[in-house]
């Protein structure tokens, strides 16, 4: 089993998506004067997109920078991306350039807090993405 590794801003959407999972998980720091903590084991990210439609600025400064640590790099084992489809294409963007990145798979993308849904289904995925 790995672990769950997250970045949310102050509108705390994403924290009270993960706090729904009801596993631990590990918040990065937001602001940017904070060493981002270093990870032991593999995990997933969850992180939400801030670019407003683009791709610069979609990936949030405090992963960007948790995730040039090449020992955080070396452990991230997939993504889940948070955001709002009011930005269409651009939806949970930060997910799929993570993906692309680091070489790993884009596992799920929500919106805001998510659903009762969208917690059923991370649950399962990731009980399920540990096992394999
Ligand atoms: C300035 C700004 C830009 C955003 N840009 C995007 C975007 O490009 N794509 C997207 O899917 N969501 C975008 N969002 C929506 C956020 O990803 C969404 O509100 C998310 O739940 C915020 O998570 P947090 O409260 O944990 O920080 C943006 C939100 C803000 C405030």
């Amino acid at each position: 089993m790995g672990g769950l590794v997250y970045f949310s801003s102050t509108s705390e959407n994403t924290r009270r998506f993960v706090e729904k999972l009801g596993i631990e998980a590990l918040r990065l720091p937001i602001a940017p004067g904070d060493a981002p903590p270093p990870v032991a084991e593999p995990y997933v990210l969850v992180t939400p997109t801030y670019g407003g439609g683009e791709d610069k600025g979609a990936v949030p400064k405090p992963v960007i920078r948790f995730l040039n640590d090449p020992g955080n790099r070396s452990l991230i084992c997939g993504v889940i991306a948070a955001g709002n489809t009011n930005f269409g294409a651009a939806f949970g963007r930060a997910g799929k350039i993570i993906a692309d990145k680091c070489g790993v798979p884009l596992l799920y993308r929500f919106e805001l807090l998510g659903t009762d849904e969208d917690v059923a289904r991370v649950t399962a995925g990731l009980e399920r993405f540990w096992k394999r």
